[in-house]
């Protein structure tokens, strides 16, 4: 068996599993899940209909490429969201059977296992706390994952500045997160400034994770993207691309469709990888996927939805956890040290004593730097209906007041 499977950490929802054998939550009292970062808004009705309309697309087996239509519909609404020129459908654009299957592969394309002189593998950068799936890439691609933490007194942005020149050196692929799960914050143009100097200066691929882009709270302020960054920088797309998805933007996980856009050269060789790993979309969810990327009116209804949630749910906690309205995405990262309790022993008794799941924020990071900076922390996903949610809120205030008394 391949010994780098031994080296990949158990899923927090695992971990979750585990923090809750013994317990038995009050019968009396329905079960809320803000754990899983899952959608739960209805899929809009336009891409069940493309879907039904476009079932002859199983008698073929699908193009890894895309179907030329597919690619128009992504390049096309990567230029119209971020404000590009031109992206070129023949090349900077590829379709993937969502963001998650994309991410790994990529590790798989990018990385060069070869150790150096000093017998080192090369490194993958990754933010910390993060979405586990780089860390399981890097150690696959045989590369070693080196953690940047995020600091909450800097908006959650990690401090790159602070990594030793020897680590950069070594770099060959950061990952990042923006709109980050699960802290929300999005990068900033000085944030993308800083990171095209480093990848400049050492060579390494920049894998903008942007799968919760469509999910923020001012319709007229939309989450800068990596691309559009680097246009409004003056550059290229050397070294970077972007990976998004319509799992959020068009609540349909199940369709496992998104796609990798930037680079031309990566993309080459990234479509070499694929047509062998063979993750090709299936015909019937590319068609769909073109009447999804063509219309934002169910996307706008679909945000509506959450600023809804965020308004009404955000303030509550507010009263009893250190947490406020993220910069997007659909979590809350609520600091819970106030209560007393550490972030399991939170997530724990809370499903004990009111039957709501939350994510202790330590399993979504690792300890680095001689910290583990999702201790403190949970992770909240507000992903079901607004009753739903606001109940969920009652709930924790509710338990917070509890511990007090
Ligand atoms: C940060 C992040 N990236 C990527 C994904 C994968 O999404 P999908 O594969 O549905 O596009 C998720 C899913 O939860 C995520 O949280």
């Amino acid at each position: 068996m391949n010994p780098l499977l031994d080296s990949l950490q158990s899923y927090p929802f695992e971990k979750l599993r585990l923090l809750f054998k013994d317990v038995t939550p009050p019968a009396g009292l329905a079960h809320i899940s803000f754990g899983i970062g899952e959608p739960k808004h209805p899929t809009p009705e336009l891409i069940k209909q493309a879907v039904i309309d476009s079932l002859g697309g199983l008698a073929a087996y699908p193009l890894t490429l895309g179907t030329p239509a597919l690619r128009e519909a992504i390049a096309k609404w990567v230029g119209q969201r971020y404000n590009l020129p031109h992206v070129d459908p023949a090349t900077q654009v590829l379709p993937v059977s969502g963001s998650r299957e994309a991410l790994f592969a990529l590790a798989q394309t990018v990385i060069d296992p070869k150790k150096n002189a000093r017998g080192e593998p090369a490194i993958v950068l990754c933010p910390n706390p993060f979405y586990q799936i780089y860390e399981g890439a890097a150690l696959l691609a045989g590369a070693q994952p080196y953690f940047a933490n995020s600091d909450p007194a800097r908006n959650f942005a990690c401090d790159y500045s602070a990594i030793p020149d020897d680590v950069w050196a070594r770099t060959q692929l950061l990952y990042v997160c923006s709109p980050g799960n699960p802290t929300g914050a999005v990068l900033t143009l000085d944030d993308w400034r800083e990171l095209f100097e480093l990848s400049d200066r050492h060579g390494f691929v920049i894998a903008s994770d942007e799968c919760y882009s469509e999910i923020y709270f001012d319709e007229a302020r939309p989450p800068l993207g990596g691309l559009e960054a680097a246009h409004k920088l003056g550059r290229g797309f050397e070294r970077l691309v972007m990976l998004s998805s319509l799992s959020k933007r068009s609540n349909v996980p199940g369709m496992r469709s998104g796609f990798v856009a930037g680079d031309a050269a990566i993309l080459k060789q990234f479509l070499l990888y694929r047509t062998y790993h063979g993750a090709a979309l299936s015909t019937v969810f590319q068609t769909a996927s073109i009447a999804a990327w063509s219309d934002e009116a169910h996307v706008r209804e679909n945000r509506a939805m959450y600023v809804q949630k965020f308004s009404t749910v955000t303030p509550m906690l507010a009263d009893v956890l250190d947490v406020r309205l993220p910069d997007a995405a659909f979590y809350l990262w609520a600091n819970v040290a106030r209560t007393g309790l550490s972030d399991d022993e939170f997530a724990r008794r809370l499903y004990a004593d009111y039957n709501v799941t939350v994510l202790p924020g330590s399993f979504l990071a690792r300890t680095a730097h001689d910290t583990n900076p999702g201790r403190d922390f949970v992770r909240l996903a507000l992903v079901a209906g607004v009753d739903e949610c606001t109940e969920g809120a009652r709930r924790i205030v509710e338990f917070c007041r509890s511990l007090k008394s």
